[in-house]
């Protein structure tokens, strides 16, 4: 089975959370991590699943790295039916909007045919905290879920 780490960052934090993630996977899957700054639409397939942790920036905006992926699914419009992802979003309660770029790729993905599965994973930064060890044990719970349907459907 493949899996995909989309992550979409500004400052870097969706990215040590999608090293950390390929890091306790590897071995058991076939796993690689794609910043979202460099995926493009063919490199959204069914064949693989999805873990997407993506981060918010400016006020409730896209990371950095997600505002060209979110261009191009807007313009591109590619048809993402059989892709199942789960998401883990990164944020921080103490701006006035709350982890709302992590929704905006997911509004996306579900408009375009896509089917997220399990919890909706989120860490707020707010108290100082690192989102690395809540998104492990958000992958952890997940990504059975993601394996088990991916069998039924193969
Ligand atoms: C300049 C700046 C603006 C931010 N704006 C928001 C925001 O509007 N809403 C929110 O929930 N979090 C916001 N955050 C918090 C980030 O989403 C959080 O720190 C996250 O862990 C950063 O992940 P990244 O390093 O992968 O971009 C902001 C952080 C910074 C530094």
């Amino acid at each position: 089975m493949n899996i995909t780490v989309l992550y979409g960052t500004e400052s870097g934090n969706a990215e040590t959370v999608a090293d950390d993630i390929i890091e306790e996977f590897d071995g058991q899957f076939e796993v690689t991590g794609l910043d979202m700054g460099d995926a493009a639409a063919v490199d959204l397939d069914p064949a693989s699943i999805y873990l997407v942790v993506c981060s918010t920036h400016g006020e409730g905006g896209l990371p950095a790295s997600a505002v060209p992926f979110a261009e191009m699914l807007d313009e591109e419009k590619p048809d993402l039916s059989g892709i199942r992802y789960a998401m883990f979003g990164l944020g921080d309660s103490s701006y006035e909007i709350y982890s709302r770029g992590s929704e905006r790729i997911d509004e996306r993905l579900a408009a375009l045919g896509a089917v997220r599965v399990g919890e909706y994973g989120r860490h707020d930064a707010g108290d100082g905290s690192l989102p690395n060890e809540p998104a492990l044990a958000w992958s952890r719970e997940t990504l059975p879920v993601l394996a088990q349907l991916s069998e039924v459907a193969s």
